[in-house]
């Protein structure tokens, strides 16, 4: 049994920074970063864009980027909450900066701000195309500056801990559902420890693993959302998958799948089909730099329509040395493909990128369970409604990490560690001998999402989806309670609850809103409804 006065599963932008927000306010008390891999891995490192936030205010405001909010997700954002991360954004982006986060200016010393999709200003501070990695590496250091944050790296954790290890019975009515903790299993030596906590994070990051294509490494399978779910907590809008309209084409079938940055249309870059003409002018007047469910469906309907495994993005009129110096990794991976982008037309699909949907939070970060908050892509705050605006996400992170600590310091020594969490109980179960079972499974379920939950959707689809999705689940909850447990088996099993969240969310929205398409029901409801479940 361990003991930790605050328990953060995750180390990307949001709990990382949380960790050192309560760090840097007491130095008494004991917290601990879980990470089921290296502490460098996390979608936070792949972000290439950067974060959106009002700079340069005698041109841009709040006003501005609240509207572009607001308008990207199609009616279901909470503006209270828009409002809140927009206004605190630019204190908290300023907080890493003094961190020793670098960000790219220009010739006159100011930061250059870039452009995306659905952003009507220039407004996106960014390092290169690297800006994730910068900003991991620079929370990753200050972390590494206070001794009372303790990371654990190869850490998997599998449940959380809830009255229901006390051997109370607990239903999704329950409104008193207290959190003590995790069941954590350490990687390196097999072995899956108890983890008590005063006070427990969710900040575990995306599922992009559920779809064959998606630009989220293989770390993304919603552990936290699935965890949350199966101790009763209120998740939300799961139906609401961003998909990103230009991964790099992969006939290789690398994952995850190269993005080539929003910013490089915002740099000027234009979509074209395979013979060369633009279509964008017949979805929308931003063109390609209309908002992303915009782009990524037109992309998907030319590509349907036409026959193409692919579009491309052209950006041989763009000047090279600026375009080399904005987005060198991006050109460094065309050229090892043989693709030089001065010259040659760039192939690009959409891809599985980011869950609006999640963890239902309030505007502190606390959850429907007592002593749980939980912060970042696993939640849903209200912030993206029913489609995130580009460079929206790792601003979230470091608004919501903000407020949690605040949220903390008034409750945690109110808190205290409960008797009688029973050890990890592994009785009955043995070696599993088979791991294509688990591999197999696997590819299954992302069959079956890019096949029948993708882009878009129908009733037949979303249908044949939750019969299929069924078998996957109870071949695997056998496994479950049969196996020593295993994360592969653990991931499977959660990403078939992801996967199982998205559809039955799909299922009962009968419009078409945002990320969600269904050509059985085209328009839109006149009344405005967050899916809850
Ligand atoms: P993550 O950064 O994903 O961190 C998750 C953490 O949880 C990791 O430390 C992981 O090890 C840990 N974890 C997960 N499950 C477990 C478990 N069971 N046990 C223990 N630990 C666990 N957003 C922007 O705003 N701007 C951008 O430019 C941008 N570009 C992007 C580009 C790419 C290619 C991708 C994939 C995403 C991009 N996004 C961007 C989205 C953004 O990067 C993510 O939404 C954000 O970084 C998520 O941060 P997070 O802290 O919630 O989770
Ligand atoms: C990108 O650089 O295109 C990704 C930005 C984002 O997902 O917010």
């Amino acid at each position: 049994m361990h003991k930790t006065d605050v328990l953060i599963i995750g180390g990307g932008v949001a709990g990382m920074t949380l960790a050192i927000k309560i760090a840097m306010q007491r130095s008494d008390l004991s917290i601990t970063v879980a990470t089921k891999t290296i502490k460098e891995e996390s979608n936070t490192r792949y972000a290439q864009g950067g974060v959106a936030s009002v700079w340069d205010h005698d041109v841009d405001s709040y006003k501005k980027h609240i509207e572009d909010t607001l308008d990207a997700g199609d009616g279901l954002c909470v503006e209270e909450i828009v409002r809140i991360v927009v206004e605190e954004g630019p204190e908290r982006v300023k907080e890493i900066i003094e961190w020793g986060t670098r960000f790219d200016k220009n010739k006159a010393g100011n930061y250059d701000l870039g452009m995306e999709g659905g952003h009507s200003e220039y407004r996106i501070l960014h390092y290169k195309d690297l800006t994730g990695a910068e900003i991991q590496r620079a929370i990753n250091e200050k972390a590494a500056s206070y001794s009372n944050i303790k990371i654990l790296e190869n850490f998997y954790a599998i449940n959380l801990l809830t009255q229901h290890h006390l051997g109370r019975n607990i239903t999704r009515l329950n409104n008193d559902i207290e959190c003590y903790g995790a069941y954590m299993m350490d990687k390196d030596h097999k072995e899956i420890e108890t983890w008590q906590a005063k006070v427990t994070v969710l900040a575990t990051g995306g599922a992009g693993q559920i779809y064959r294509n998606t630009t989220n490494p293989t770390i993304a399978t919603g552990d936290g959302v699935a965890m949350f779910y199966r101790a009763k907590g209120r998740i939300a809008n799961m139906e609401f998958v961003q998909f990103h309209p230009t991964a790099l084409y992969n006939p290789a079938g690398e994952n995850p799948d190269f993005l080539v940055s929003e910013a490089v249309r915002g740099f000027g870059a234009i979509l074209r089909t395979k013979d060369g003409k633009e279509f964008m002018q017949k979805y929308d007047d931003r063109l390609s730099l209309a908002p992303r469910d915009i782009v990524a469906r037109a992309i998907d309907n030319e590509m349907k329509v036409r026959g193409d495994e692919y579009v491309f993005l052209d950006c041989t009129h763009l000047d090279k040395k600026g375009f080399i110096a904005h987005f060198p990794t991006i050109h460094e991976k065309c050229m090892s493909l043989g693709i030089d982008p001065m010259k040659d037309f760039i192939p690009v699909v959409p891809a599985c990128h980011y869950m609006c949907g999640g963890i239902l939070t309030d505007e502190m970060g606390r959850t429907s369970i007592k002593n749980l908050y939980s912060a970042g892509e696993c939640t849903c705050t209200g912030l993206h409604g029913a489609n995130r605006l580009a460079s929206n996400s790792l601003l979230e992170g470091l608004v919501f990490a903000h407020r949690i600590n605040e949220d903390v310091q008034n409750v945690i020594d109110q808190i205290s560690f409960i008797d009688g969490i029973p050890k990890w109980d592994a009785q009955g179960t043995t070696e599993p001998n088979e791991m294509v079972l688990i591999t197999q499974s696997w590819k299954e379920l992302k069959e079956i999402m890019s096949s029948y939950v993708g882009i878009v959707r129908t009733d037949v689809r979303i249908k044949r989806a939750m019969d299929r999705l069924y078998l996957l689940y109870s071949e695997t909850e056998e496994l479950y309670n049969s196996s020593i447990l295993s994360p592969q088996l653990c991931e499977l099993r959660n990403l078939i609850t992801i996967g199982y969240l998205v559809t039955k969310s799909a299922q009962s929205r009968k419009e078409s809103r945002g990320l969600h398409f269904n050509t059985d029901y085209p328009d839109q409801f006149e009344y405005l409804e967050t899916t809850i479940m």
